[in-house]
């Protein structure tokens, strides 16, 4: 069994990239276990917390490093991540020394209502997890415009292209994650 912890780069109750999230669920295969990485709680971070870390950045941390990879599914904001994903990302990496991305092996996508699917973002996002040291997977890369007849009612994808690119996707995330063993640590 495989321990993937996604991690839904928006903090909206609408958010499109929780579908796509969803939608990935759904289609896990038999060994394949999707848990989410909430940062809900996360207060800003500065660096005058690093002495005496609160429990939700704590417990951020643990979440990350107790799963054998993370796939990370961002919006774009201003052509690049959301604050409130680079603040978790920030986070995981201090206090100096205890980097919670150190060697996890990590898969990105993103979904857009705007024609580039997050490709910007993603690009920032590559070079934020590279100084994480955190193995990221170059193909395929998932570039989504969003499209709300995708899914049906109840989450389920319903649009068969866009079931063949998250299965594709997904299977190429685990196939990586199980290629770095030994990134997790004691849940
Ligand atoms: C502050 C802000 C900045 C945005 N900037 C971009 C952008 O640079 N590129 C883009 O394609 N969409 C941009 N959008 C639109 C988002 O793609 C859209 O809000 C999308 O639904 C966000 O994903 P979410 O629903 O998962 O939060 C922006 C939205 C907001 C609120």
């Amino acid at each position: 069994m495989i321990r993937i912890g996604y991690i839904v780069g928006s903090l909206s109750s609408t958010s499109i990239n929780r579908q796509v999230a969803q939608g990935l669920t759904s289609i896990a295969p038999e060994g394949v276990e999707l848990v989410e990485l909430d940062y809900s709680t996360l207060p800003q971070y500065s660096a005058d917390h690093d002495a005496d870390y609160p429990q939700a950045a704590l417990a951020w941390k643990q979440s990350i490093e107790a799963v054998d990879g993370v796939i990370i599914l961002t919006p774009e904001y201003l052509r690049s991540i959301p604050g409130s994903l680079k603040n978790a990302l920030d986070w995981a990496s201090r206090p100096w020394g205890t980097n919670s991305f150190d060697g996890k092996p990590v898969a990105i996508a993103g979904a857009s209502v705007g024609s580039i699917g997050t490709a910007a973002a993603q690009q920032h996002l590559r070079s934020i997890l590279a100084h994480l040291n955190a193995p990221t997977l170059g193909q395929p890369e998932v570039f989504l415009k969003f499209s709300p007849e995708d899914f049906g009612p109840d989450g389920a994808i319903v649009g068969d292209a866009l079931r063949g690119i998250l299965d594709g996707f997904l299977k190429a995330a685990h196939a990586h994650i199980a290629q770095h063993p030994g990134a997790a640590t004691a849940a």
